[in-house]
């Protein structure tokens, strides 16, 4: 047989191949029962790439096979008795990359991995026509003013009942009116998983720039929590935030020190 020394190379990176892509999950099935772990491709490409250049060093690093496999191709790509088995591997290899170019274009229907951050990275600072607010050092003014607290919160309950509970609901647990009909729906404060884990000035960048105001992670859905800096003036937004934290008994992030 003239193609043996190259076939005989060919299945050697064969058999690696099924040794990393069936022998590694079965080596995880293992060592955990009733699962079957997936080789990532990226990894299984870079383990062929070595493979391939490691048999390739080895055919090279002896005369005689190198010349034999220099023999097996100048066989195939000039004997005529080759054409068959030649023209049927060109044809192969045209196919296999059309397919591989239209498997990357064609439409798909599922839905795109990627996820919305609920609670994305706030800026640094931001700005409300000219005033620049300072995320980093920014903190609730009037939480520090103890005689005027209660008056405070009444105020801040009086917005909320007046513009935020079609939304947010008047149990504040985001089952208001319209709730339904807005996806992502709206916040439920009472949750743990919302202001009580975030601080104040997040709460008043959220509040004053609402859904427009969220960076890219914060899709790909769009949010409909209006701007307030235009309708409510900067005192108004920290007492509601003030009636948020009072109303559900969390209290604000700590800042880090
Ligand atoms: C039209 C409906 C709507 C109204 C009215 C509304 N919100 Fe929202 N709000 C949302 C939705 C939807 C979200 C969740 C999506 C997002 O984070 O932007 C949200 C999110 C928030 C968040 C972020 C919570 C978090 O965990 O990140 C805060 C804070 C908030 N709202 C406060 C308010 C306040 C205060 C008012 C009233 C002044 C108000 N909202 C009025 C729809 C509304």
């Amino acid at each position: 047989m003239r193609v043996s020394q190259t076939i005989r190379l060919l299945l050697v990176v064969a058999v690696a191949y099924a040794i990393v892509e069936l022998g590694i999950p079965a080596i995880g099935a293992l060592m955990k029962p009733g699962t079957w772990p997936v080789v990532p491709v990226h990894l299984v490409r870079l383990y062929l790439f070595f493979i391939v250049i490691v048999i390739l060093l080895y055919a090279a690093a002896d005369e005689e096979r190198w010349s034999r496999v220099r023999g097996d191709f100048r066989f195939f790509f000039g004997a005529p008795g080759a054409r068959i088995a030649r023209t049927a591997t060109i044809v192969a290899i045209s196919l296999a990359g059309g397919y591989g170019a239209y498997d990357a274009v064609r439409p798909r229907f599922e839905t795109p991995p990627e996820l919305r951050a609920v609670h994305p990275a706030p800026p640094s600072s931001f700005s409300i026509g000219g005033k620049m607010y300072d995320l980093l050092t920014l903190d609730n003014p009037l939480r520090a003013d103890k005689q005027n607290f209660a008056g405070d919160v009444k105020a801040g309950a009086a917005i909320f009942f007046k513009q935020c509970f079609f939304c947010h609901g008047d149990k504040l647990d985001g089952r208001g009116l319209y709730a339904d009909a807005f996806h992502p729906p709206p916040a439920n404060f009472r949750d743990i998983g919302t202001i009580a884990q975030l601080q104040e000035s997040y709460l008043f960048w959220r509040i004053a720039t609402g859904g427009p105001g969220l960076p890219r992670e914060g899709g790909p859905w769009m949010s409909s929590m209006p701007v307030w800096h235009r309708f409510l003036s900067e005192t108004e937004i920290w007492q509601v935030i003030l009636f948020l934290y009072d109303f559900t008994g969390h209290a604000p992030r700590a800042r880090e020190p």
